[in-house]
């Protein structure tokens, strides 16, 4: 018996089976009312009690092999007829099929990178690993300064670290290309952070940099008020508060008044009418010249927002992990954000 069941499944894995036919004979010889495994199973009642487990297991080995590859025959046959008869008929509708979406991450940030593009800023990248001077020392960050900190850093060995911000990327520009500039450097950084709603050890931020000849504070706040009507609105005002960056003298913080409540209080701008969204300020001459640039000459400004803000604030999303989770329940509702 033994040998007959390993003759019949040889027999069946060599069976070639090429069309509709080959298919129906198929089933005919080993798996219809008079097939082969039927045969096997009357030949059941035969076998010594002692070795039924054994051909017991051998049959349903066998059967499973023809009932499979029945049906990946049937399945491939189905397929190639179906997609023959479209072929054949070109007023059928075609197959819908699930279109993606733009991340609400990239959304914002093609958004925030178009804006700027339409008054002559282009888009420049630098590296996610920085070594300490292009993410800290050339920005004036004094040698003790708690962002060196390994509480904030992400730190490589002695020389290199994750980089904290897209500041580094500003550095790396002005070292290597002559003034002005006009810069907007998107990008990833990354800050040994635990993990929350309100935190990640990565985020992305947008980093600006415009240096000319005679630039001044109120070049900056003009530049700054158009990017904020553009992106949430033209109602939108702006307040600058002052603030503290190594890198920038004067600093400031940059308020939008609550896009979510016109400005008449909720629970986004904590009823105060008005929402942070970045860091800037004209960039410090120390800066410039660790950079190489004559600060007798140039001067400028740069300012540093984070996505994820933009975009919690933009979206209403209350939770900052949603971004990096690749849920697609979280992801599907922004399949019309605009890019
Ligand atoms: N690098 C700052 C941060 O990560 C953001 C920032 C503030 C960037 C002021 C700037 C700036 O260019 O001028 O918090």
């Amino acid at each position: 018996m033994k040998e007959k069941i390993t003759s019949l499944l040889e027999q069946a894995e060599a069976y070639s089976i090429e069309n509709t036919d080959h298919s129906e004979q198929f089933r005919l010889k080993f798996l219809s009312k008079k097939g082969e495994l039927n045969n096997l199973f009357a030949d059941f009642k035969n076998v010594p009690n002692e070795e039924k487990k054994e051909i017991g297991a051998l049959i349903n080995a066998f059967k499973e092999f023809c009932q499979s590859k029945y049906d990946a025959s049937k399945e491939l046959f189905s397929a190639s007829a179906s997609a023959q008869s479209i072929k054949d008929d070109f007023t059928k509708p075609g197959f819908p099929y699930a279109s993606g979406g733009i991340h609400p991450l990239t959304a914002t940030r093609q958004r925030i990178i178009s804006i700027f593009e339409k008054i002559g800023f282009t888009v420049a990248s630098g590296p996610e690993i920085e070594d300490d001077w292009h993410n800290f020392s050339a920005l004036n960050f004094p040698e003790n300064h708690p962002a060196r900190d390994m509480q904030d850093t992400f730190f490589i060995d002695s020389k290199f670290a994750l980089r904290t911000h897209t500041s580094s990327v500003q550095v790396r520009l002005m070292e290597n290309n002559k003034p002005p500039f006009r810069s907007l450097m998107p990008g990833r950084v990354y800050r040994n952070e635990a993990i929350s709603a309100r935190a990640h050890c990565f985020f992305h931020q947008v980093e600006g940099l415009y240096i000319d000849k005679n630039v001044s504070f109120a070049d900056m706040k003009q530049t700054l008020l158009y990017f904020s009507k553009e992106m949430f609105g033209e109602q939108t005002k702006i307040r600058l508060r002052p603030s503290y960056f190594p890198f920038t003298e004067p600093s400031a913080e940059m308020d939008v008044t609550c896009f979510i409540c016109n400005a008449k209080g909720c629970n986004v701008c904590k009823h105060s009418g008005w929402v942070e969204i970045m860091g800037c300020g004209m960039v410090d001459p120390e800066v410039l010249k660790n950079c190489g640039i004559d600060d007798q000459v140039y001067s400028g400004f740069a300012f540093g927002m984070g996505i994820e803000r933009i975009a919690m604030l933009k979206y209403r999303v209350n939770d900052l992990r949603l971004f990096s989770e690749n849920d697609v329940r979280f992801l599907k509702q922004f399949q019309s954000a605009d890019e």
